[in-house]
């Protein structure tokens, strides 16, 4: 049945006529099976060219006819270590796919440095096989251009994953170490066919349980499984686990004995996941235990850590995500408050990970002020691709723009073209370390995500990780031909539906830069009104502001004066309610409700307007997607289309609930031609 297991990696028929031109360039694949590397790759080649092409490609060991598939390194093929080819500068994982000449026949050569390398190759081979592309003249060149390629699940070790929409967490701690269900081999594909490299496994609000022996040695199994696919395991180590499972009185990083603790706790670690990554670490954030409740700093906290893993090889990952018991006069600033003047003060093993934006994961968001803030401290991007504040899995909103605009976001800190891809890519401030972050969407779902459209967010972040310079638009192309078809008029309806769907989410929830009115605590439809509560800034009306003036943040120099957390030229730039990006204007701004904006109409006309866009775009991702009933297996196009009518009926919901409660402040009417909220 067609229920989207198979992820983009499905490998079905290709219509005859292109099978046929396909076959005569793969006629014999000559490849070692080793190592495990090695077969995963041989695997994959036969599995995925078999189902293609609807013939199960030769194996041989010499070139006897054109078209041969020549894969490896120089090391396990005699064939390619005779070729003389410039693998150089690709490093440990990169790869090169060339047409070649072998002994008078035509070949294609995918080598490599390293096995997991020739592995990666494969999978792009397969990938522009299943995207209809030419085979006759290939010369790619391609190394990540980021170290740190990870997946950060919230799994918190009882089947439940925080924030996630996709079922039950796929890591079934009860039967580990002994089963492994074959679910892990396969979401180990999907991650290698994207460069994926590393996992975390656990929640970052997880307990300390992770790190006893008995989970030790599930999560060893689990990294048993993803070797061969060149991904590593990671833990979220909760920062009191030596007083939790430790026994001791303190946490304290200056303490010794915690500080043995760990170096203990990491070579234990160690001796049963040799490859293990390295610890993640949410602290003195939302209750979570950390180094300031000693008062000690963030970097005290990070170097200890990093000092226990460091003789192994293994990294810190350490978030920026602070968000701090007392309350602030602005959300926003506390991570950059807390953490640049610690630059400098960390490890060469410690990474220091933030959220795209300094709020929380909203559907836009500026970029987070930290990136290029830190030239001498390593800063790896997190993003989440769950899609916690996004409407869930029914809501459809392809997350590659949203990646697209914090990465090609300008920070000026080095001048102009100082973007935060460039700081992630390590290339701004030369950081010896890299890394980019997803908190997963995967699930126990047949669908793994949630949603068919939702493997897409997966998708891209992997390719973006891989390099961050990509653009969300030939992403989803590449996707949309891999999980649905290579026929134009289904690629570019569904490719049109996917760009313009996350801004259809800001504009039926947060259009003009508002920010978290979602209902409180399970942050799922409107909750504009939401106010009262423990504190402040969980409310919405933190955030919008609105009254009989106007709605919106004050966060320039009249207000909190967030905007000065950004370089002059940025700050300057947001911190003017004439220069501000319309798009970021209530982030930045408190607006008067008959303010111009750039449309000629009021504010207050605009953000109506928005909001009706919204539903309005959702109206036509429906109307698209049903034209295409027929087109596309009628398991996966059904429930499509049934959620994107959850979707439209819910932006409905958001947008009527909205109006009718900013309408309470602006007291004005409705704009000729809109409905009135039902
Ligand atoms: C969000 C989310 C929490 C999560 C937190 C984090 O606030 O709602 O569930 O714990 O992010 O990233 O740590």
């Amino acid at each position: 049945a067609e229920d989207g297991y198979d992820l983009w990696l499905r490998y079905r028929p290709l219509p005859a006529d292109s099978a046929t031109t396909y076959r005569a360039n793969v006629s014999q694949l000559i490849l070692p099976d080793a190592t495990p590397t090695q077969a995963a790759t041989r695997a994959e080649l036969l599995r995925g060219l078999s189902g293609l092409l609807g013939s199960t490609p030769s194996v041989s060991t010499s070139v006897s006819a054109d078209g041969a598939v020549i894969v490896g390194t120089p090391a396990s093929s005699p064939l390619i270590a005779g070729l003389r080819l410039k693998l150089q500068g690709l490093g440990r994982e990169g790869y090169l796919i060339r047409s070649v000449s072998v002994g008078g026949h035509r070949a294609t050569v995918i080598a490599a440095n390293e096995d997991v390398g020739a592995l990666y190759g494969a999978f792009h081979f397969l990938r522009l096989v299943q995207t209809a592309q030419p085979l006759a003249a290939l010369d790619l060149r391609q190394a990540p251009h980021v170290q740190l390629r990870v997946l950060n699940h919230w799994d918190n070790l009882d089947r439940h994953v925080e924030r996630g929409y996709a079922g039950e967490s796929i890591w079934d701690w009860h039967k580990l170490p002994d089963y492994l269900d074959p679910r892990y081999t396969d979401y180990a594909r999907a991650n290698a066919s994207l460069g994926i490299n590393g996992t975390v496994l656990n929640n970052v609000n997880a307990n300390a349980l992770s790190l006893t022996p008995m989970y030790l040695e599930k999560a060893a199994a689990l990294a048993g499984v993803f070797r061969p696919y060149g991904i590593r395991v990671y833990l979220s180590a909760r920062f009191s686990a030596p007083i939790e499972v430790g026994g001791l009185k303190t946490a304290d990083p200056l303490d010794p004995q915690v500080q043995r603790w760990w170096r203990d706790k990491a070579d234990e670690i160690y001796k049963v996941i040799p490859d293990f990554g390295g610890f993640l670490v949410k602290a003195n954030s939302e209750g979570q235990p950390g180094p300031q409740d000693y008062g000690r700093t963030h970097a005290d906290g990070a170097n200890m850590l990093a000092d226990a893993v460091k003789p192994h090889g293994g990294v810190v990952m350490w978030r920026a995500f602070v968000y701090s018991h007392e309350e602030p006069d602005d959300r926003a600033k506390q991570a950059y408050s807390e953490f640049v003047p610690l630059d400098g003060k960390f490890r060469d093993n410690v990474i220091v990970q933030v959220k795209n934006g300094a709020i929380d994961f909203q559907p836009r968001e500026p970029f987070h002020p930290l990136f290029g803030a830190m030239p001498k401290t390593p800063l790896m991007m997190e993003f989440q691709i769950t899609k916690e504040y996004l409407g869930f899995a029914t809501h459809l909103a392809y997350l590659g723009p949203m990646y697209e605009e914090t990465l090609e976001a300008d920070t000026h800190r080095r001048g102009k073209g100082s973007t935060v891809a460039k700081v992630v890519d390590g290339s701004l401030h030369k950081y010896a370390l890299t890394g980019m972050a997803g908190v997963a969407n995967i699930g126990s779902d047949r669908n793994w995500s949630g949603s068919q459209f939702d493997q897409a967010n997966w998708y891209v972040f992997g390719r973006m990780a891989w390099d961050p310079s990509l653009k969300a638009r030939p992403i989803a192309e590449e996707w949309t031909r891999m999980t649905f078809s290579n026929d134009a008029d289904v690629v570019k309806p569904i490719v049109e539906m996917m760009m313009g769907s996350r801004e259809a989410v800001v504009d039926y929830m947060t259009p003009l830069g508002l920010h978290h009115l979602m209902g409180n605590g399970h942050h799922y439809g409107p909750g504009p009104w939401v106010s009262g509560g423990p504190r402040a800034d969980w409310t919405s009306v933190y955030y919008h502001r609105a009254n009989r003036d106007g709605i919106g943040f004050d966060r320039s120099a009249s207000g909190s004066n967030a905007v000065a957390q950004y370089a002059p030229p940025v700050a300057r730039e947001f911190g003017d309610i004439k220069h501000v990006p319309e798009k970021y204007l209530l982030w930045f701004h408190h607006v008067p409700w008959d303010y111009r904006t750039q449309s000629g109409r009021t504010l207050w006309d605009e953000l109506v307007h928005r909001y009706t866009h919204g539903v309005d775009s959702v109206k036509q991702m429906e109307q698209a997607w049903n034209g295409l009933d027929g087109r596309i297996d009628a398991e996966r196009h059904a429930q499509v289309a049934t959620f994107l009518a959850i979707q439209h009926k819910e932006a409905q919901w958001w947008r009527d609930a909205s109006i009718a409660y900013f309408q309470t402040f602006s007291q004005r009417p409705l704009p000729e031609g809109q409905a009135p909220p039902a």
